[in-house]
C-alpha cells in the first residue's frame, strides 16, 4: 500500500485549521506529549465504484498534524479509511470535524474495541453537529490487534456507517514482533460490507431517514431485520481481487457490514487458519473449515501461498448457512440467489416473517463470492508458521464475583422492537442490572430468546452483540435444541479462543462472558453490532462504578 502524506482521501479539502470550541470539555493538553496528532473530518466526497456516474459517498479525510505521516494510510481510492498504526504505549490526539452536508448529522467517532475513559469511547450522548469538532487524546493501553472506528451517534449509526465512515486503528507492540507475522505489503487488511444502488450508481439505503424514501415493506424488513445489500465490497471496491506471491499473507478481516454475517471459506476447501480475533493474537493458530463472521467482529488469518503456482487463483467464500433469521420459514431458498439476482425474488416464499426477511436480492444466509486472490508473482517464503503467537493471561471463572448467579442479558422481540431485558435505550439510563463495580471480575450471560406471537420473527434473529470499553472471553455456548440446526451450520466458524469485543449469538444460543471492569469508571454502551438494531434501540448502557 502506498504511503501518503498530508491530506487522504476523496476530494482534498483541508480540515478547518480553527477548531470549533469543544462543548464535550476534554482536555487541552498541549501537543508536547503526543505521538501521533491527526485531523479527522467527517464529510461528503465523490468516488468511481461503478462505470458511469459517481457515488455520493462520506469519508473520513485524515491530515497528520504531528508524528509519521506514513503511521496513517490511505486505503488507496476508497471511501473507507484511514488505517491509523499506533504502537501500545503510544499517545494520540484525535481531531474530529464533523463537516456532513446534513444539519441533522450530528456525529461522533467511537474506538470500537479499544479500552478508553467514558470520554474517550465517545458514547453517543457526546455527538458533535456539523460545524462541530471533538477532540480525543488518549494512551493507547491494548495489545496488539486489528481495532477499528465509526460513527456512533444515537439512531444515525446505520446510516453513517453505510455511507462510508470506517477506519481501521492498528496496534502492534513487542509480542506481536516477537511472533515474526508478515508485515508490509504482506499484512494485509480487508474490511468487509454490502451495499445496494441505484440506477444512477447510488447507495441505496431504506432504513428510516434513508435517501431513497421507499415506502413500505422492504424498508420496514430493513428497519426491523438489519439492512442488506446485494454487491460486495472488500475495503470499498467492487470484484475486489488481490495479487499475491507465493508466501505467507496475514490477512486482517473486518466485517464492516450493517447486519450481514459472512460464513467465510476458500473455495477449494483449503481450511482458514486464524492467528487473531477482536482483541489481538490467539496463543496458538487455530484451524477452521470456514470462519463465522459477524458485524463489528476481526478474525486475522495466516494465508499461505506458497504452495500456488504463479497464474493460480483462489475464490473467498461466503458459504450457505440457515437460521439466522425468519428460522423455519423457507430456509432452503437461500442457496437459489445469486450476487446479481434480481431484487424482490422470492417474496412470496416462506409465509409472513421468512418472506419480508427474504424478500432480499442476496438473502442472509445466502453464497456469494467475496473475493479472488490472484497468484502473479513466485517469491520466496522464509516465514514459519509460529506455533505460539503470544500468551493470554488467562480469566478464571472462579474469579468472577458472580461465577454462580451470571448476569442475565434477555434478548427478545416486542411488538417489532428488538430489547434487551425488556427495555431500550435510553440515553442517560441504567438500571442496578447494568451496574458493576471497578476493579471486578463478572461473567455475563446473553440469552438470545425466542418470540412467540411476533409476526416479524417468532424464532428470533441473530444478534452480534458488542461491549464497550473492554475485551472478553467467552467461556461457555449453548442452543435450545429446537434451533441447533442454524446454529450448526455457522459454529464450527466461531473463533472463541481469544480476546473479544463482539460475538454472534444465533437464534436460541445463549452466551457466557468473563470480563473486568478496569481503570475507568463511567458510562459505557452495549449494543448489537447489527447497526440497524442498535439505531432502533437494541442498545443499554452499562455503568462502572468506584
Ligand atoms: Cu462498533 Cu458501539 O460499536
Ligand atoms: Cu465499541
Ligand atoms: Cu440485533
Amino acid at each position: 500500500m502506498a504511503m501518503t502524506t498530508g491530506v487522504l482521501g476523496g476530494c482534498g479539502v483541508q480540515p478547518s485549521p480553527k477548531a470549533a470550541p469543544n462543548k464535550a470539555g476534554t482536555s487541552a493538553t498541549d501537543s508536547t506529549t503526543t505521538d501521533l496528532e491527526i485531523a479527522l473530518k467527517a464529510t461528503q466526497a465523490e468516488i468511481a465504484l461503478l462505470p458511469g456516474k459517481p457515488t455520493r459517498v462520506w469519508t473520513y479525510q485524515a491530515q497528520v498534524l504531528k508524528g509519521n505521516p506514513a503511521n496513517v494510510q490511505a486505503l488507496p481510492g476508497s471511501y473507507l479509511g484511514p488505517v491509523i498504526r499506533a504502537s501500545k504505549g503510544q499517545r494520540v490526539r484525535v481531531q474530529f470535524i464533523n463537516d456532513l452536508p446534513d444539519k441533522a448529522e450530528r456525529s461522533i467517532i467511537h474506538w470500537h474495541g479499544l479500552h478508553l475513559p467514558e470520554r474517550m469511547d465517545a458514547h453517543p450522548r457526546y455527538a458533535v453537529d456539523p460545524g462541530q469538532t471533538y477532540t480525543y487524546e488518549f494512551e493507547v493501553v491494548d495489545r496488539a490487534g486489528t481495532y477499528w472506528f465509526h460513527p456512533h451517534p444515537d439512531m444515525l449509526t446505520a446510516r453513517q456507517v453505510y455511507m462510508g465512515l470506517a477506519g481501521l486503528f492498528l496496534v502492534s507492540d513487542e509480542e506481536e514482533a516477537a511472533a515474526k507475522l508478515p508485515a508490509g505489503d504482506y499484512d494485509i487488511p480487508l474490511i468487509l460490507q454490502d451495499r445496494r444502488f441505484d440506477p444512477n450508481n447510488q447507495f441505496v439505503y431504506t432504513a428510516a431517514g434513508g435517501m431513497q424514501g421507499m415506502e413500505g415493506m422492504g424498508d420496514m424488513t430493513d428497519r426491523i431485520m438489519g439492512f442488506l445489500g446485494d454487491r460486495i465490497l472488500v475495503n470499498g471496491k467492487l470484484d475486489f481481487s488481490l495479487p499475491a506471491a507465493t508466501r505467507v499473507y496475514r490477512l486482517r478481516l473486518l466485517n464492516g457490514s450493517n447486519s450481514r454475517i459472512y460464513k467465510l471459506a476458500w473455495d477449494d476447501g483449503t481450511p482458514l487458519t486464524a492467528i487473531g480475533t477482536d482483541g489481538g493474537l490467539l496463543e496458538k493458530p487455530v484451524q477452521r473449515p470456514y470462519v463465522t463472521i459477524a458485524p463489528g467482529e476481526r478474525v486475522e488469518l495466516w494465508a499461505d501461498f506458497s504452495g500456488r503456482k504463479v497464474g493460480d487463483e483462489l475464490t473467498l467464500l461466503s458459504l450457505a448457512f440457515n437460521g439466522a433469521e425468519g428460522a423455519g420459514a423457507g430456509d432452503g431458498m437461500a442457496a437459489g440467489h445469486t450476487m446479481t439476482g434480481a431484487k424482490g425474488t422470492g417474496v412470496a416464499m416462506g409465509g409472513m416473517m421468512g418472506g419480508m426477511g427474504k424478500g432480499q436480492a442476496l438473502p442472509l444466509g445466502a453464497p456469494f463470492p467475496v473475493l479472488k486472490v490472484r497468484v502473479v508473482r513466485q517469491e520466496q517464503e522464509t516465514l514459519k508458521r509460529p506455533t505460539q503467537l503470544s500468551r493470554l493471561n488467562g480469566y478464571r471463572l472462579e474469579d468472577a464475583v458472580n461465577r454462580d448467579k451470571p448476569r442475565l442479558f434477555n434478548l427478545s422481540m416486542q411488538n417489532m422492537v428488538w430489547k434487551i431485558n425488556g427495555r431500550t435505550f435510553e440515553m442517560e439510563g441504567v438500571t442496578d442490572g447494568e451496574t458493576a463495580k471497578l476493579d471486578t471480575m463478572e461473567v455475563w450471560e446473553f440469552i438470545n430468546q425466542t418470540n412467540p406471537g411476533e409476526m416479524m420473527d417468532p424464532m428470533g434473529m441473530a444478534h452480534p452483540f458488542h461491549i464497550h470499553g473492554v475485551q472478553f472471553r467467552i467461556i461457555d455456548r449453548q442452543v435450545l435444541p429446537e434451533l441447533a440446526a442454524g446454529w450448526s451450520s455457522v459454529r464450527e466458524g466461531y473463533v472463541d479462543d481469544g480476546w473479544k469485543d463482539t460475538f454472534l449469538l444465533m437464534p436460541g444460543e445463549r452466551v457466557k462472558l468473563l470480563l473486568k471492569f478496569k481503570d475507568f469508571p463511567g458510562l459505557f454502551v452495549y449494543h448489537c453490532h447489527n447497526l440497524e438494531h442498535e439505531d432502533g434501540g437494541m442498545m443499554r448502557n452499562y455503568r462502572v462504578v468506584q
